[in-house]
């Protein structure tokens, strides 16, 4: 959501901004631009809409400068346009200015501008904050920075430039990410690592409350108070830049679908030893389920749809009470919630606001935070108590795959491991779970090259549909939450998941003639009761597509479209048959011809609540 980018060195710093937007594209925008220090002013160039636009109008300017800084923004205050757009500057021009976040209190701040005559060009929070650092400023950009974020409520990432003080840029990090990548005699600034992974893996990732001077063979990186933080710890970033490219793949999406083998796998070797789960690298005790009388999962979108699957296991398996809920609502209720409390947090991107704020929220409480993230170092990470890293590479596209799949994988591994901690659990039934999580990576292989053509098919009948609907029990009707939002997240086609028993309160009023229901069925133990459910949409003429395990019995004559998932422990079937619904998302939305990396209106990493 929104990124940013500077550029700090001797090389010509257009193209390298440009380059790292370009990067940065998968976090979600609708407009971009750039700043670049000229000899005698900065130069701005900012549109409306794709990268490209911005592209074609820059090579319309020259651009000598070697220091800039640009961003491309998802419209928060003010619809998408060129004047919304940032870089954003104050009357006089002087300073210049790229903001990710929200300013809370900007309309208060604009009203004492406006009042002391101050004129606004945008309808943008950010322009707000380029005219306060002007009142400000006496030739000392980072102290005019400092006092104006002193007034600032909200959250703010920001990368500011001044026109009388060429030699650097001043980043300021607060509840929003930014990192400097550190090369030689040049530096950079992005919102995320893989902006600038082809040009250095040496990062300083900084924290809340940090304020950073960038030169370009220098930085120094100052706390909120005005201290010098000496020693300040770089991270080495082992992702290398071939990592976060396509590599021949027509999407990321794509790209990732296919990675979750592999991806799998370095999870669980990283967490196995000798054959045995050993989650202690986390943080975990040994026997951590003694220490918890209740478990709280709390994310956002496909993160909460991994905890909404973990529920059903961990009550079943460890008669535990575990409550799932999005992060949205957990954070503004008054939940139950105390230092008996093991809270799960999950998040690929370890930024997402309203998360990281319900993390926050439970730890004030006295709740142990266990994060299930991608990312190290993120906000999350560094904020949780004990964290399992979800090895899942980079993810680009915005529709999450691989990193839900390890966000599960993550799950059946507590699951295994407390497991192991119940008593009335033999350590056989555990050795053979774990024995079937391990066939996992393999089986999923097999599975999407398996199923990939006749997914195909079943996309070329689905791209004129105006609803599809997701139907399962259990596990299963977590993946068909899990399923719906991946194909409405990309093909725009409406879809709504069921629990398969709720039908028919209410939902069956929509079954007519020909529109397409996806039967979850992975679950053996449930198999007949779900069938049930499907007849009676075919009975009312839905185009039927069953998703079971292979050799099921059934009635075939309901069935339209079959997909056989090989046979595995039923707990861990999930993650078989959440493949042939990533993979019908994918081709369904590229038969609709949509943007599918990059879908309208959402954002990788949603850093704002
Ligand atoms: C996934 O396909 C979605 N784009 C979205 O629901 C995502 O899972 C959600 O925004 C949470 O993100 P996080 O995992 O980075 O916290």
């Amino acid at each position: 959501m929104c990124g940013i980018v500077g550029y700090i060195g001797d090389k010509k710093a257009a193209p390298i901004l440009l380059a790292g937007l370009k990067k940065l594209e998968y976090r979600g925008y609708d407009s971009a631009g750039i700043a670049v220090q000229e000899k005698k002013a900065v130069k701005i160039v900012k549109k409306e809409g794709k990268l490209d636009k911005l592209k074609s109008r820059t090579e319309e300017e020259v651009f000598y400068g070697r220091t800039g800084i640009g961003h491309t923004r998802w419209a928060t205050h003010g619809r998408p346009s060129d004047i919304n757009s940032h870089p954003h500057t104050d009357s006089f021009s002087e300073i210049v200015i790229v903001h990710n976040g929200i300013i809370e209190n900007f309309r208060e701040l604009k009203e004492e501008l406006s009042a002391a005559g101050h004129q606004f060009k945008s309808e943008t929070d950010t322009e707000v904050v380029a005219h306060l650092i002007s009142t400000y400023y006496d030739d000392d950009l980072r102290t005019a920075v400092n006092k104006t974020v002193e007034r600032l409520e909200g959250s703010f990432a920001l990368a500011v430039m001044s026109r009388q003080e060429k030699d650097k840029i001043i980043a300021v990090r607060k509840d929003s990410p930014l990192i400097i990548g550190l090369g030689e005699n040049e530096n950079f600034l992005a919102s995320d690592i893989p902006a600038y992974l082809e040009h250095t893996d040496n990062f300083y990732i900084l924290e809340d409350g940090e304020i950073a001077d960038i030169r370009k063979d220098k930085v120094n990186i100052y706390k909120f108070n005005g201290d010098l933080i000496v020693n300040k710890n770089k991270t080495k970033i082992s992702w290398d830049a071939e990592m976060a490219e396509k590599q021949g793949y027509q999407h990321f999406m794509l790209k990732e679908i296919h990675e979750q083998p592999e991806s799998l796998k370095r999870l669980l070797e990283d967490n196995l030893n000798g054959g045995q789960i050993d989650l202690t690298a986390s943080g975990l005790a040994e026997d951590w389920l003694d220490n918890y009388d209740k478990i709280h999962i709390v994310a956002c979108g496909t993160a909460y749809h991994s905890g909404a699957l973990a529920k059903y296991l961990l009550e079943d398996k460890l008669r535990i009470p575990v409550e799932v809920e999005v992060a949205s609502e957990y954070r503004y209720r008054n939940p139950i919630v105390d230092a008996g409390t093991l809270m799960i947090v999950v998040s690929q991107s370890g930024e997402t606001a309203d998360t990281l704020a319900a993390l926050r929220l439970a730890k004030k409480k006295g709740a142990s935070v266990l994060a299930l993230t991608n990312s190290r170092d993120s906000s999350i990470a560094r904020e949780s108590d004990m964290v399992i890293y979800l090895k899942a590479g980079p993810e680009i596209a915005v529709a999450s795959t691989k990193a839900y799949t390890n966000m599960v994988a993550a799950f059946y591994l507590l699951l295994v491991d407390g497991m192991r901690q119940r008593d009335n659990i033999s350590d056989q039934i555990t050795a053979e779970y774990t024995s079937d999580l391990i066939k996992l990576p393999e089986m999923i292989r097999k599975l999407s090259e398996q199923s990939k053509e006749q997914i195909q098919a079943i996309a070329n009948n689905y791209e004129d549909k105006e609803n599809i609907f997701f139907i399962g029990r259990n596990t299963d009707y977590t993946l068909a939450l899990e399923g719906a939002l991946k194909l409405k997240e990309i093909s725009y086609i409406h879809a709504e998941a069921y629990p398969a028993g709720e039908l028919k309160h209410g939902t069956l009023a929509l079954i007519e003639e020909g529109v397409p229901v996806v039967a979850l069925g992975s679950r053996a133990d449930i198999f007949s009761k779900l069938f049930s459910n499907l007849k009676e949409v075919k009975a009312r003429g839905a185009e039927t597509l069953l998703i079971t395990e292979e050799n099921q019995k059934f009635e075939t004559e309901s069935v339209d479209h079959l997909i056989e998932l090989p046979i595995l422990n039923k707990d861990f079937a999930g993650l078989l048959a959440i493949i042939p619904l990533q993979l019908l998302a994918y081709y369904t939305a590229l038969n609709c011809g949509e943007d599918i990396d990059q879908p309208r209106n959402l954002a990788k990493s949603v850093t704002v609540e």
